[in-house]
């Protein structure tokens, strides 16, 4: 048993439009935790300037994601919500831990290798050191908790390590938690409309490969019926998804939309053709989202409100990282 109090921490990078995998792989999740927990919902404006970046549109973003936080349902006054740069723990511990970690832990990043493809040589070395920086954020508040979607696995397991490897080196047993991922839901990876076997992403060059939080009804219809289907009509079991990545993936939105497993999904379509269940998908699909986009526009309207709430939560922020690294900063020896 952890000695350490349960803390949520996650996080989400303020570049381009947050789309459904965003929504239900994470947001989702963080509003069940804060009803339970003590939540940090953190908006990682450091992580976005890892890949080139328009200073207008970064700022523009951040109050985005902020927005759509709050619009899905995090509160302020229960949650702290605030961007990365206004705590500089962030930064700092990220220092220290890039000497506790191993460039053979981070050479194994799938992530990195994804998005740097082979142009590793010419990425920012700020792209290579990014999951030592998540390491960071979790850790400045001994976060024992990160709700995440399935493709930030293997960067909370590094923090886990880093944790580990800290921990040893300096003879502080347990002085850093080991910061469990809660990756949970049907929809912990939501795919592309265009292709069931790549990941929803915001970097898609393709609009129509994801739904944005932002899109209006008919866009939404639209993008649905488009999306890449197979021939036949649904299947009576959940087991046949398995070899139907494009099926599986609209089932299991809906069953995500709609409370309910991928199996009671299919006892009520099964049989139908793809058009039938894409119209009801649509609908309740924007049955969902529409309320989400009309409050995104109204906090939007009030940027200084926006700025206002990220300067309260990062006020709080640094109160809880600041005993934290008083102590990191003793144990690694610095004289303060
Ligand atoms: P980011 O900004 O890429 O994504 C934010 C969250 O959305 C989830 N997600 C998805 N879930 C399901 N299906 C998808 N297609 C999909 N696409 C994205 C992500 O898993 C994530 O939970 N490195 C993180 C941000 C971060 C962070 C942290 C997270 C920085 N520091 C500390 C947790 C704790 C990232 O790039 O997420």
């Amino acid at each position: 048993m952890s000695a350490h109090e349960p803390l949520v921490f996650s996080g989400m990078q303020p570049t381009g439009n947050l789309h459904l995998g965003n929504y239900l792989g994470a947001i989702r999740n963080w509003l069940k935790l804060q009803q339970q927990y003590r939540c940090i919902y953190c908006v990682v404006d450091m992580h976005a300037i890892t890949v080139d970046h328009d200073p207008k549109a970064l700022a523009q973003a951040t109050r985005e994601v902020t927005a759509a936080y709050i619009a899905s349902g995090i509160d302020p006054k229960r949650s702290i919500i605030f961007n990365q740069s206004q705590v500089t723990a962030h930064a700092e511990l990220a220092w220290i831990f890039n000497c506790v970690a191993r460039v053979g832990w981070l050479n194994r990043m799938t992530q990195f290798k994804e998005k740097a493809g082979k142009n590793s040589e010419k990425m920012s070395v700020g792209l290579y050191t990014y999951p030592v920086l998540m390491a960071a954020d979790i850790l400045a508040y001994r976060a024992t908790h990160v709700p995440v979607g399935d493709d930030q696995k293997q960067h909370v397991e590094l923090a886990r390590d880093i944790a580990q490897k800290f921990n040893n080196d300096f003879g502080v047993a347990d002085f850093f938690p080991q910061p469990e991922p809660i990756i949970t839901g049907p929809a912990t990876r939501v795919m592309s409309l265009r292709d069931g076997t790549a990941k929803m992403s915001k970097s898609d060059a393709s609009d129509n490969s994801r739904i944005n939080l932002t899109d209006d009804a008919d866009t939404i219809a639209q993008k649905f019926r488009k999306a890449k289907t197979d021939p036949l009509p649904l299947p009576e079991a959940e087991a046949e998804l398995k070899a139907r990545p494009e099926a599986d993936n609209l089932i299991s939105i809906y069953a995500a939309f709609a409370e309910k497993g991928k199996q009671a999904v299919l006892d009520e379509f099964k049989g139908a053709q793809f058009s039938t269940f894409k119209g009801a998908l649509s609908e309740l699909v924007v049955a969902r989202l529409s309320p989400i986009a009309g409050e995104m526009r109204r906090l939007l309207g009030d940027p200084a409100e926006i700025d206002r709430i990220l300067h309260k939560g990062a006020e709080q922020a640094r109160a809880i990282a600041a005993p934290v690294m008083a102590e990191v900063r003793r144990v690694v020896g610095f004289v303060s």
